[in-house]
């Protein structure tokens, strides 16, 4: 499904966040915003689920997001949240099975087939073993795909990840990073992640947004974004850039 975001403004605290954000994202792509700290990433998803008070248009399938009742707006769209508030003293298996809740019925319970599509998930997430233990006694990184298997639980046709890789080691952010890749092309889901690693967000999205003080400086393809002037002008960075596979650019530091 397509999500297309037009002249986005919100304003937090009395100040703007966020003036005249647009963007497209059709069914199947998968969309990276990168920007500074503070740029206004996590709020522009926010904004898309409604999280925050916004101007500006957000549609979904042509749908108009706003118009939606949240149980009905959880079937079309999973959120994983930066810092998410976890219950510590729920079991990760519990945890996931709440991804399932757009589809029990209130005051029913959840079916066989829910639990099936929850033990799926965390198998797939690697994270089986981990089932029954509470989430205060998981690592970081643990905890942080037990946050991405609630979404996946959810089946949704739209993904909207807050930095799905910030809390991983290398080799889960790659097993996270093609998973998501695999279900985009399966399934053919609407991929928008805000990720601060600039080579990983060149490396599997296929359109690159990056915000910068709450507006929208540069969109395309990674290598018409990543380019050395782009990321020294917003990130007050010095990189060299290189091209990788598939001429997908890599970024590395430069000293002075
Ligand atoms: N609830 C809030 N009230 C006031 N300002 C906020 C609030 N939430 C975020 N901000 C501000 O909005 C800006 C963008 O924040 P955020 O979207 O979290 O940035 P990013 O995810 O790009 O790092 C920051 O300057 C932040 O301090
Ligand atoms: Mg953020």
């Amino acid at each position: 499904m397509t999500v297309l975001v037009r002249d986005l403004d919100v304003a937090l605290g009395g100040r703007p966040v966020l003036n005249g954000v647009s963007l497209d994202a059709p069914a199947g792509s998968w969309t990276a915003i990168i920007g500074p700290n503070g740029a206004g990433k996590s709020t522009l998803l926010r904004a898309v689920l409604g999280l925050v008070p916004s101007h500006g248009e957000v549609t979904v399938a042509g749908v108009d997001l706003g118009t939606l009742k949240p149980r009905q707006r959880a079937r079309l769209i999973a959120y994983t949240p930066q810092n998410p508030n976890l219950p510590v003293g729920m079991t990760a298996f519990d945890y996931t099975l709440l991804g399932r809740s757009p589809y029990i019925p209130h005051l029913g319970r959840e079916g066989a087939r829910d639990r099936v599509i929850t033990a799926e998930v965390l198998d797939r997430l690697d994270l089986t073993a981990f089932a029954a233990r509470p989430l205060g006694h998981l690592s970081g990184g643990e905890r942080q795909r037990v946050v991405l298997a609630r979404a996946l639980a959810q089946q949704t046709s739209v993904l909207l990840l807050d930095e799905p890789t910030a809390a991983l080691d290398i080799g889960h952010q790659q097993q996270v990073m093609e998973l998501i890749d695999r279900l985009r092309l399966s399934d053919e889901l609407t991929v928008v992640t805000t990720i601060h690693d600039l080579t990983l967000a060149g490396q599997y999205a296929d359109r690159l947004v990056l915000i910068s003080a709450g507006r929208v400086a540069v969109a395309g393809e990674p290598a018409q974004v990543l380019t050395r002037a782009a990321v020294e002008e917003h990130f007050d960075a010095r990189v060299r850039v290189t091209p990788g596979a598939g001429g997908r650019p890599v970024l590395s530091l430069e000293r002075p």
